[in-house]
């Protein structure tokens, strides 16, 4: 299945994802490449890797875009000749982006367990309302935290920022859909608004948490 979801989520931004089912010649029949690209693809050296790169080609077709109009500065934070903010996630046999006219930066990631033993690293603020013995709210949880601030990570792209230390995520409930966060660096304090949700495929075992930011 291609397209397999998309959420417009307000007038300006739009989220879409990809569910990678095609087989590499399938998606590179599909889209137009720049040189450039084209060089990338062909240094890849897992053919995943490679489905979700042709995968993004595919979204960013969706949205009346080509490959011609997207470029990456020189840390790999990509953008776009327009003004419009674009920003790339992939993750097993998804791909999503997220194009809107504020900063955006999203991120989609697998729920496990195995992320408890990596919390440490990421988490501090957070521990103050983190239940480490509800094991399945706390893998979600985490997984939600982690989302947040590869996203905001992928807005800011600075070089220094410590997920641990300098980006903190509010409380929040997995009732809801979001939460905020903030980036203490360099002397300032930046805002963010964060939004999540669970995304499941019936082609694969696990779900996986889908996460954007806006800076405000
Ligand atoms: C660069 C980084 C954000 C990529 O995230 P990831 O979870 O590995 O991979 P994702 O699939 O979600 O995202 C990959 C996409 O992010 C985008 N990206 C890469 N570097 C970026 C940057 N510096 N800024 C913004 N976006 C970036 C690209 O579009 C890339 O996909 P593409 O090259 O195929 O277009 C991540 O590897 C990173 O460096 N994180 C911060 C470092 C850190 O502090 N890590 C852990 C601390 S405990």
């Amino acid at each position: 299945m291609p397209l397999f979801q998309t959420i417009q989520f307000n007038e300006t931004t739009k989220i879409l994802i990809w569910e990678i089912t095609e087989s590499f010649e399938e998606l590179v029949s599909k889209v137009t490449l720049k040189e450039k690209t084209q060089r990338r693809l062909d240094g890849m050296k897992s053919q995943m890797h490679q489905r979700a790169f042709l995968s993004v080609r595919m979204l960013i077709q969706e949205m009346g875009f080509t490959d011609k109009d997207l470029h990456y500065d020189e840390f790999g934070k990509p953008y776009f000749d327009c003004h419009n903010y674009i920003s790339i996630t992939h993750s097993y046999h998804f791909a999503a982006i997220i194009i809107s006219d504020e900063t955006v930066g999203i991120d989609m990631e697998l729920q496990r367990e195995k992320i408890i033993r990596i919390a440490d690293k990421f988490t501090d603020y957070e521990c103050g309302y983190l239940q480490p013995h509800l094991t399945e709210e706390y893998v979600k949880k985490l997984t939600v935290i982690w989302g947040a601030k590869e996203a905001i990570f992928k807005i800011r792209n600075e070089k220094g920022i410590s997920f641990k230390d300098h980006i903190c995520v509010e409380n929040f409930s997995l009732d809801k859909p979001q939460t905020q966060a903030s980036l203490h660096f360099d002397d300032f304090v930046k805002d963010f608004d964060v939004h999540y949700e669970n995304i499941h495929s019936e082609n694969f075992e696990g779900n996986f948490t889908l996460v954007y930011a806006f800076e405000k």
